[in-house]
Parts: C-alpha cells; structure tokens; sequence
C-alpha cells in the first residue's frame, strides 16, 4: 500500500516509516517539522534505500492537505503528527485542542474526498485516566485524561469511531501506546527532544552523554516494589511493527473501528530502567531523588491480548535491549539530529 504518514520525521514516526519501507510498502511523509528536524529524511532514505518523498505544511490547513491529496495517490493513513506535550498541554490547552483536533478533521475530510478509508491512529495509554483497573483492557469504557493532551487523544479517538461506523468501507485501528523507548539498532535514528527532556528515557540518555548534571527522580515514596513509579515501557521497533500489523489487519478487521493496547504487559520502576541503562552504559549514573511530579500515577502497563491475538503482534525486544539501543543512538548522536 501506499501510505501517508503524517509526522513522519518524528520520533515514531520516522521508525514506522522504515518498517513499513521493510514490510514493501510505499510511504508519503507529511510533517510541518515544528518538533522534528529534516535531517531525519536523509537518514530514512539512507536506511531504507528507497526515496521518502516529504510535503512540508501544517495538517490543520484544509486546502494544503486536499490539495496532498489531490497530488498523491493514498490507499491509508497513519496519523502521528501533533503536540504530545503533556504539561505543555495544561499551559496551552486551546492550541493542543486546535492543532490535534483540526489536523485530524482536515485528513478525514480529504480522506473522504479521494475515497481512502484506512486509517491508523497514534493514541496513547494515557486515555484510560486514573481509575482504570491496571492491566489496562481496551474493553474500558470510562476513557477519560487528566491532560488536555490526553484528552485529545479521548476525542480523536472518538471522532474516528463515529466516522468509521457512517462512512462505507472505512477501517481504524486506534493504537493506545504506553511508554516508548530505545532507537533503531543502527543507531542513526533516534529520540530527539527539543529541550529538557520531559520523559525518563531521553533524559536518563542525556545524563549519559554528558549533557545533564544528573537526573531526579520524582519521587521514591510511592506503593510499588522500589518506591518509584512502574511503567510498561516498549522499544519503538516493536511498536513500528505493531502499526505495520495493525494497517494489514484493517482489510480483515470485522469492526469499523477497533483499540489495541501496544505494551508489553509488563511494568518496570524507574530504578530498574535506571539501573538498565548503567549496564549499557557500563558505569553508575549520578541522581537524586526528588518531589513526586503532580499526575504520575503509580504503576500501569497493558494487557496486550488483543493485539497479540488479533494482530499477531508481541513485543519482543527487552528493556536491557531498549537501554542498548538508545545508548548506540545517544552516544553516537549527543546533541540529536544536525540542523542541517
Ligand atoms: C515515566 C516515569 C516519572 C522523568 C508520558 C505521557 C504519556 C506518553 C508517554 C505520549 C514517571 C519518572 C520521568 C524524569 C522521573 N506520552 N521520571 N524523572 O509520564 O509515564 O508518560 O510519556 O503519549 O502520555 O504521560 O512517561 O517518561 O515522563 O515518566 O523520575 O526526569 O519516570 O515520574 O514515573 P509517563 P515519563
């Protein structure tokens, strides 16, 4: 198939252009590079050895992505692009609003325009709220987030549902993520925050390479084996992989619309990860313990059934795997992708 993945230059973006790449598809990136940098194209052509053909705009501008469309022959789309920001989110709740949902709206409107109805869409754990019973089910019915990014993936999510169950033919899968983490084994592709890391992984990478003091843990004092918060943290290969499952599961898919959970079922402290990535490293790393940070939940992780089963999908690569790959990449790039 040829598919258009929108943020494309991004972090998961850019590993899911290359599987689908590997997997025999042709891929079409759109990405405005507001939190990614073109340098990642020429390295994803290099890679991949085939040409990523990039149209540059914002996905709320309706007549640029008609006219995308228009241009380009589309049989699916996978939507990544939009702010992820979760604290950015409480401080500029109008924009994420704005951005992840007009985006959404202009795609759907072009897609039903030029008759394409598959779609994958880049959701995220953080929908099933504070309540849900941990393993997280797909089953949940009281999705809800404490964040206004959280809540537009709840509404995306949504939107894509309805639109799914009127239009003919149409097929989504919604993929809920929970933490992703690591970099392409070949360590050319990678995270690439801009500014203080806000997730552990990256920051942990940045303490490494020398470009933090050392990182604080927010907080020790919480219900779980350590003390420190558990998540189920997945390598962003096997999660390329999932989105490559779910977009050839659409055609098969008896729903209109249907969630997977992209987890590995399995919850990991913030001292284990750190404590992984010394050994990947092969020396102790400098931290502190600080204040709790305000909406960390404890502990979570998925149940992954249903993708294992539905999708054919597992997560394979460990966490020591994840510290590896994200080390090679860190290491090897200390300050991300060049500007130019
Ligand atoms: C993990 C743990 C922190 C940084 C977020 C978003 C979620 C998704 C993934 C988009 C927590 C602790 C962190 C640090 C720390 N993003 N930590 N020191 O919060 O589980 O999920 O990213 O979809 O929506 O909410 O991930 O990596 O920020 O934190 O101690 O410097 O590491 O307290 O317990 P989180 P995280």
């Amino acid at each position: 198939m040829r598919v258009l993945v929108s943020g494309g230059a991004g972090y998961i973006g850019s590993h899911t252009v290359l599987a689908l790449v590997a997997a025999g598809h042709d891929v079409v990136v759109v990405d405005d590079f507001s939190n990614s940098k073109p340098t990642v194209i020429g390295r994803l052509e290099s890679l991949s050895g085939a040409h990523v053909p990039v149209h540059s705009f914002d996905l709320t501008d309706a007549d640029k992505t008609e006219r995308l469309f228009a241009h380009e022959q589309i049989d699916a789309v996978i939507h990544f692009a939009g702010f992820k920001a979760v604290g950015e989110s409480v401080t500029r709740p109008l924009a994420y609003y704005r951005n992840n949902l007009e985006s959404t709206f202009s795609l759907v409107d072009a897609m039903n325009r030029h008759g394409v109805t598959r779609f994958v869409f880049s959701s995220s754990a953080t929908v099933y709220g504070e309540k849900a019973p941990v393993p997280y089910r797909e089953d949940y019915e009281n999705l809800s987030s404490s964040s206004p990014y959280g809540q537009t993936k709840v509404m995306v999510e949504r939107v894509l549902s309805d639109v799914a169950h009127i239009s003919e033919g149409w097929k989504v899968a919604l993929l809920r993520y929970f933490n992703p983490v690591g970099a392409h084994p070949s360590g050319r592709i990678g995270e690439d925050p801009q500014g203080v890391p806000n997730n552990l992984m990256p920051f942990i990478a940045q303490v490494a390479v020398g470009r933090r003091e050392r990182l604080t843990v927010f907080g020790d004092d919480y219900p779980t084996a350590d003390g420190t918060c558990e998540r189920d943290y997945l390598h962003v290969e096997d999660l390329a992989a999932g989105h490559v499952a779910a977009l050839e599961h659409l055609d098969d898919m008896a729903e209109p619309a249907r969630a997977f959970n992209l987890g590995t079922g399995t919850g990991t402290s913030v001292l284990e990860l750190l404590r992984a990535f010394e050994r990947a490293v092969g020396r102790e790393l400098p931290y502190e313990v600080g204040p709790r940070r305000a909406g960390d939940l404890p502990a979570f992780w998925a149940d992954p059934t249903r993708a294992n089963t539905e999708l054919g999908w597992h997560a394979t690569r460990t966490i020591d795997d994840m510290c590896a790959d994200t080390w090679r990449w860190q290491s090897a790039n200390p300050h991300g992708f060049p500007d130019a």
